[in-house]
Parts: C-alpha cells; structure tokens; sequence
C-alpha cells in the first residue's frame, strides 16, 4: 500500500435490532479519522455496513415474521440511513448478503482448505448466539440457574455437531511473532496486552461451520454447512475492495487495512482469528486495530439487549448533528469506558462550543462586520501580546498530527479548544474595541490574528463538527482545497488582506 493511502473500516453492525449510540459512536470515531486524513492529503477509503447472516439474524427474522432476506433489506436500510444522519463520509456501505461479499468468502474459504489450513471433524462445546462466539470450558460459569460467558456475560448453550475447523493453534507462535514486530497493531496498549495473554495461554483450534441452521453463505461443495458468520464478516474488509480480483485498483491501493475501529467487545475477532485467516490465505494482516470502550448509561453497558438505549437521532433532531459528535467525541475517554448523560452533554456543548469556539467565531465576526465593512488587512507588524499567542498555538499544535495517527483523539480536541480559550483571551486583553478609537492599525492586526487562529481552529476541528466548521470556512473564503493541514508545516492561512462574509450563529446555549 502507498504512503498516502488510508483504509479505514467500523465493523458491521448486526441488523438484529435498531442501531443505537454505540455503533453511532464506532462510526463518528472512524469518521473523524477519515476525514482528518482526508484533510491531511491522503486518499482515503472508509467503510461501514451490515454483518447479516448467521443464527443471531436468522432467530431476529424469525421473531418478527420475515424472511431473513427481507428482514435483513429492512434493518440494514436503517444502519445505511443513519450514516446520512450522523454526517458519516463514508466511501462505501457493504452487506454481507450482497454477491460480491459471497465471491470473496468462497474465496479466501478455498484458499484456507487448500493451504490445510481447515479440516472436517465434530465441534462439542458452548457457543453464544448473541456474540456468535465459541467459548472454552473455563470461560463459562453458573449464573441464576444459566451458563454464562466470563468474556462477555452473554448466556451460551452446549452445542454439539459436524464442523470444519481452522488450524488456529498452528498460528500461535506466529501471532506472537506478529504482535511483536508490530508494536502498535493493537491500539490502546492495554488491549495489547490482554490479547498477548490469551494467545499465549493457548488456542486451540476454531469451529468455522456451523450445521444446524442455514442463513449464511454456503461452503463451496458442501451446502450442508454454512460458513461461520465471523469469518464471513470479517472478509467484508476485502470484498469491499473487490477481492479476489487482487488486481482491481481498490485492493492494490487500499489493502492492507490502515485502521479497523471496533469496540472492545470484538477485539479478539480482529485481533486473532482475522490476522490468522489472513496469514494462513497468504494475505497480509491489516495494520492496526483500535479497540475502544463502552459508552455506558449509568454503569451498565448501553445495547440492544439491555434495552438501556440512548437514541442518536432524537438527540441530533433536539441537538444537532455536530453538538453530538463532539460531545461523544470529546467526553468518552477513546481507552476506557464512558458514562453519558444528557446533563454532560448540555455541559459540554454549552462550555466548548457555545462559550468557545462558537463565541469566539460570533465575536470576531460580527466586530468585524459592524467596524470594519468585512475588510481587514494585516500590516505585519507584531506585538509581545501577537507573539505570545502564535508561539503558544504552535507548541499547542506540535504533537496533534501524531495524536490523531495515534487514535488519541482526547489529547488531540484539548489542545485545539485550548487554543480557542487562548484566543478568547487574547481578544479580551487586546480590547479591539478601544483600539478602534486609538490605533486602528494595531486593531486590525489582531482582528486579522484572531481570524487566522479561528482558521487554523476551524479546519482542525473539521473533522469532528463538519458543518459548523464548513461555515465558519465559507465565511472566510477559505475554499475547499485550501481546507487542509499543510499550516501544521508553519504556514499561515490566511492573504494579508482579506474580505470575509457575515457569519450566522454557530450554536445555541442549551438552557
Ligand atoms: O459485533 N459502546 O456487531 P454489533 C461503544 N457484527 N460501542 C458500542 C456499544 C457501546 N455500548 N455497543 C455497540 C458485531 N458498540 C459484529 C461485528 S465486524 C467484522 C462484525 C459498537 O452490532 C462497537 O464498535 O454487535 C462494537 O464492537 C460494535 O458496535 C458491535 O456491533
Ligand atoms: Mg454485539
């Protein structure tokens, strides 16, 4: 893969119920990412879609009544819906029942049996259908009467039938090997750690058909058994790209995997099996899995079978699409796991957008409208106070490339509302206002000095609230090519003299 090309996925959300804050959350992470490396001068590829078969989906259909197909066509539509509705630039929206996902198991299936990798025998063991996963013996316990995973808290139940599998403990040591030449394949550190543990602990080998049901993509020559549904939605990573056609543009230029963004939940799907299968296909393994936290309500893990739902689009329609995004954004640690509230998100919205960066916007604007006809030009003559400012910015702006290449988003948006508070303050103490009166030079200097820091604020931001910032940008005629983050490199953004149009309000304080 080049240099400046970036693969980026969300995993595939199971349309076995209404998406809800988490996957909005995955999503909005995935985005963010995307559109920073977008704005960095990258040609990007992002992913999103519907994982849609197995017993999970197959039961779902059957609860409401429908043929899995048409349940499927139903549910995904509201995934793909919502994509709009959260501004998500994705390039792309991938179903697991769509035939060119088909074409890509079938063949990265033939190429496990051809390697030996997969062989026919009888799986005996616990299986939960609500995490479609297999768990060992000593990862099931009593609880209430039921069996439950310690993994996931999930019930299982014993399932014994005929089943391929795939020779998962042959790839241990060279997992290990793996993990230990890419240091930063599992992103956050502490997740690495817990993957490292269990690989070492042992694997034993993987059930990867399933028998007794039949939604789901058949085993070439012999339809009794369907694919495990996880190694099918894992290879959605590449059907997107056309595989097996190895030499279609999209996979040449875009695989292997930049970034697969997934919550902690699936991490040993993607952080195991998926490099093994890939290994053992003679296909090289992505190059990074990021691992976040839950969003929680309360203390309790939000999710559909919990029934303990924040709904994204009632709070966008009472919000709004950016307030939201940044507030997930912002609030919810990327490592650990994050309580949300509605109170929280007042707060937030009204300290850092509405007191901050939005008044920060409205302030210069409309100073400028009312005093100076939209006109400013910078006679280039700098103050301790401009100094100040522009050295604090830049040590502000040092390590931001490197924390969104590190998926350290919350460093990341502190230091860039920081420099919004920084230029907050500047204005208070310059007092354009009294400079109007005395020295309209030096008053124009600082507008123009507040209006290039509100640009620089404005495109790092972008990819977190993209419409307001879009604003903001239009407003400074600042065109779509020069929106990007070549002033990290030192360059100003700003002509000398400049002519900007009126801004409207950017966000409302919530009472
Ligand atoms: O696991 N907090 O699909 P899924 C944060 N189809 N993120 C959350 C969350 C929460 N409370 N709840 C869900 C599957 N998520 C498979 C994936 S990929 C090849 C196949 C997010 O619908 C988080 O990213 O259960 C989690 O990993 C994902 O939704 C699980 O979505
Ligand atoms: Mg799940």
């Amino acid at each position: 893969m080049k240099q400046d090309n970036f693969y980026i996925t969300t995993p595939i959300y199971y349309p076995s119920g209404q998406p809800h804050m988490g996957h909005a959350y995955s999503s909005i992470i995935a985005d963010v990412f995307a559109r920073f490396k977008r704005n960095d001068n990258s040609s990007v590829f992002f992913l999103t879609g519907t994982d849609e078969h197995g017993l999970k989906i197959q039961k779902s259909a059957e609860k409401n009544n429908l043929e899995p197909q048409i349940y499927c066509d139903k549910i995904s539509k509201v995934f793909n819906d919502l994509t709009k509705v959260l501004n998500l630039s994705n390039d792309d929206f991938i179903r697991t029942t769509e035939n060119r996902h088909h074409l890509a198991v079938k063949d990265l299936w033939k190429k496990l049996l051809d390697s030996g990798d997969i062989y026919l025998s009888k799986y005996k063991g616990w299986y939960s259908v609500s995490d479609e996963a297999y768990y060992n013996l000593d990862e099931v316990v009593d609880k209430d009467g039921k069996k439950i995973s310690t993994y996931s808290g999930s019930t299982v139940e014993w399932v014994e039938e005929d089943s391929f599998f795939f020779k998962l403990s042959a790839w241990q040591d060279k997992l290990l090997d793996f993990y230990n030449k890419n240091e930063k394949f599992i992103l956050p550190i502490s997740r690495r750690n817990e993957v490292i543990n269990f690989v070492k602990s042992g694997l034993k080998d993987l059930s990867v058909s399933r028998t007794s049901f039949t939604w789901g993509i058949k085993v070439p020559n012999d339809d009794k058994h369907v694919i495990y549904v996880w190694l099918d939605a894992l290879t959605n990573y590449l059907s997107a790209l056309n595989y097996p056609n190895v030499q279609d543009k999209l996979y040449k230029n875009f695989w292997p995997a930049s970034l697969h963004v997934i919550g902690k939940d699936i991490l040993r799907f993607h952080a195991i099996y998926w490099p093994a299968f890939l290994m053992a296909a003679d296909i090289k393994p992505p190059n990074r899995v990021f691992s976040h936290g839950w969003i929680l309500s309360g203390d309790e893990k939000m999710s559909k079978s919990k029934g303990n739902i924040l709904d994204p689009i009632e709070i966008i329609n009472t919000y709004g699409v950016d307030q939201l995004r940044y507030y997930l954004m912002k609030e919810v640690s990327h490592g650990s796991d994050g309580s949300i509230s509605l109170q929280s998100l007042k707060n937030c919205i009204n300290s850092d957008l509405a007191n901050n960066y939005g008044n920060l916007c409205q302030r210069v604007f409309s100073f400028v409208k009312n005093n100076c006809q939209n006109q400013i030009t910078n006679t280039k003559a700098l103050s301790e106070s401009d100094t100040k400012l522009i050295t604090d910015t830049k040590l502000l702006l040092k390590n931001l490339r490197e924390n969104m290449n590190n998926q350290n988003l919350n460093d990341y948006i502190k230091s860039v509302i920081n420099i919004s508070f920084l230029t907050n303050k500047y204005i208070n103490d310059e007092e354009p206002w009294k400079l109007k009166k005395t020295d309209t030079n030096r008053m124009s200097n600082t507008l123009h000095l507040a209006l290039e820091q509100i640009a620089k604020i404005s495109i790092l931001l972008n990819p977190i609230i993209p419409n307001s910032t879009s604003k903001v940008l239009e407003a400074l005629n600042i065109d779509k090519k020069s929106r990007n983050l070549s002033f990290l490199d030192e360059k100003n953004i700003l002509e000398d003299k400049i002519k900007i149009n009126n801004l409207n309000i950017l966000f409302k304080k919530i009472e």
